[in-house]
């Protein structure tokens, strides 16, 4: 039992990460990480799941999810704040835990971190490839259906939008445009290439330079932000003010379908938008000047995209009803209503939601191999994850490994349920978090903070509790899932961590 909490003590943490011993190489400025959170935060959450939450969920009052869930979000990243301003780590969450909790909490953390990490790169990778393939068709180049979608799914081709995989909700919209499905073309597809290739290349990436990566990520926040910039921008003037009325659209009755219930229930579908924010902690030891630059990197890069987020959401609800979101490609549709004189725009939000997705991609499955590197260091995984490529000075093998998981993950798998696994796990990170700094600010006060979470402890403690209401109105499933995923964990803990840990 002891063994389970026996704990990394802070000095020797402070010390791990002052000395430079690891491998990696010390390249990322301030601009660099807020680049890199911005790179992993805004991705699938605005371009592809904000009209369905505003059409499902909560009308116009999206705005008011976006804003709920990013409070919930700011509690969290300012504690992310401390503890990375503190202790300057690789493994984020996993080594915070480490400190305060110790060694099977910690432990459970970096396996729930997978989630967070490697599954929702491979969710997004899912996305990535959706909006590829429909820019390639509009360009009259179709890649063959067999590979445009997990192994054994089932598309069919419906007249006038193509080929759709066959899921509950395409059932009820073609019942209600009085087509039958039986009828229409079907194909059960073999693999995704397209996501199974961005993740490949994002994997090259990653592997031969952390600076390399980082550059690429930063043009790809361009593209991204610019153009979220440009369709708020001219958005403005095509807002109808009955768009909005009402902005809160009255409860159907059903718990989460409009209403207050529907704000809520918006709320944590959007959630996924925020993610990846606490990816910037993962690079701490790549970090030039982390003390000062962590807390910059994760709260400027969240601070943005929140406000982004918001004026996408008004302007998105302003041009078009949301009773017409309920797509793939909301902005798309947004600018589609603006009428002709817009359509420019139509491939250039494609365009940027390619970028933005892949930079998402790209950070997210930087953060996973950072992680292993961390575990591996202290035992809690086999050596090799720990080894740093000699020229590269990159965590080279856990990259491979991340890279061909998710590989498999992204191109094999039906991932839709994935989404809310991937929230339920970061939640509980989160969670973690909040309760670690509170922990470590009465235990040892005297440690130097680059940055100090505010309202101690009450800020953190409203952080738990948002996240906690937040996991709770997630579906059992997911709960069943992510406790399945756990026992996994433990197992392999037990046989192999529990040994092999540094501090046995
Ligand atoms: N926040 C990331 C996205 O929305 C995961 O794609």
């Amino acid at each position: 039992m002891k063994h389970l909490f026996r704990r990394k003590s802070i000095t020797q943490l402070i010390s791990e990460s002052e000395n430079n011993d690891h491998g990696l190489h010390r390249v990322l400025s301030g601009s660099n990480l807020v680049a890199l959170g911005i790179g992993a935060i805004i991705g699938a959450g605005i371009f592809v799941l904000s009209g369905q939450a505003a059409a499902q969920y909560a009308g116009p009052a999206i705005v008011l999810s976006f804003i709920l869930s990013g409070i919930a979000c700011a509690l969290a990243g300012l504690c992310y704040a401390e503890f990375a301003s503190m202790i300057p780590i690789a493994g984020s969450a996993y080594t915070y835990s480490y400190a305060t909790m110790g060694e099977f909490i910690a432990w459970i953390i970096g396996w729930d971190l997978i989630l967070e990490y490697l599954f929702a790169a491979s969710t997004v990778a899912v996305g990535w490839s959706g909006y590829v393939v429909s820019f390639l068709n509009d360009f009259g180049i179709h890649i063959p259906v067999e590979f445009i979608a997990a192994s054994g799914s089932h598309l069919v081709n419906v007249p006038g939008e193509g080929w759709k995989v066959i899921t509950a909700s395409l059932l009820s919209h073609l019942t209600e445009t009085g087509l039958d499905v039986n009828t229409l073309p079907h194909v059960t597809a073999l693999f995704n290439l397209p996501a199974v290739l961005v993740v490949f290349a994002a994997t090259v990436l990653l592997v031969v330079g952390i600076k390399k990566s980082a550059n690429f990520n930063a043009f790809m926040v361009i593209i991204k932000v610019f153009v979220i910039i440009a369709f708020i921008a001219f958005g403005f003037f095509f807002i109808q003010l009955d768009n909005w009325s009402p902005f809160i659209p009255p409860n159907t009755g059903k718990f989460g379908e409009y209403g207050f219930s529907g704000i809520f229930r918006g709320a944590a579908v959007i959630f996924f938008a925020y993610i990846g924010f606490d990816a910037v902690s993962t690079a701490a030891q790549e970090a030039r000047n982390p003390r000062k630059d962590m807390p910059v990197g994760i709260l400027g890069s969240l601070g943005i995209s929140t406000i982004l987020y918001i004026l996408v959401a008004l302007v998105l609800t302003g041009v078009v009803s949301y009773k017409l979101l309920n797509v793939p490609d909301p902005i798309a549709v947004a600018v589609n209503a603006m009428g002709p004189k817009m359509f420019w725009l139509r491939p250039i939000i494609k365009v940027a939601a390619i970028a933005g997705l892949s930079s998402v991609i790209l950070v997210l499955l930087m953060g996973q191999p950072r992680i292993f590197f961390s575990m591996s260091r202290d035992g809690l995984l086999p050596k090799v994850f720990s080894k740093a490529h000699p020229r590269f000075k990159t965590p080279y093998i856990s990259s491979i490994v991340t890279g061909l998981v998710a590989m498999i993950v992204s191109g094999a798998t039906p991932i839709d349920i994935l989404g809310e696994l991937v929230s339920i796990g970061t939640l509980f990170a989160f969670c973690i978090v909040c309760a670690g700094v509170i922990i470590l600010r009465y235990k040892h006060p005297e440690y130097p903070r680059g940055f100090k979470t505010p309202g101690l402890p009450y800020l953190p403690v409203l952080g738990i509790i948002i996240c906690f209401v937040q996991m709770a109105a997630l579906p059992l499933d997911t709960w069943i899932r992510l406790i399945v995923w756990m026992a996994f964990g433990f197992l392999i803990y037990f046989m192999y961590g529990r040994k092999h840990s540094k501090l046995a």
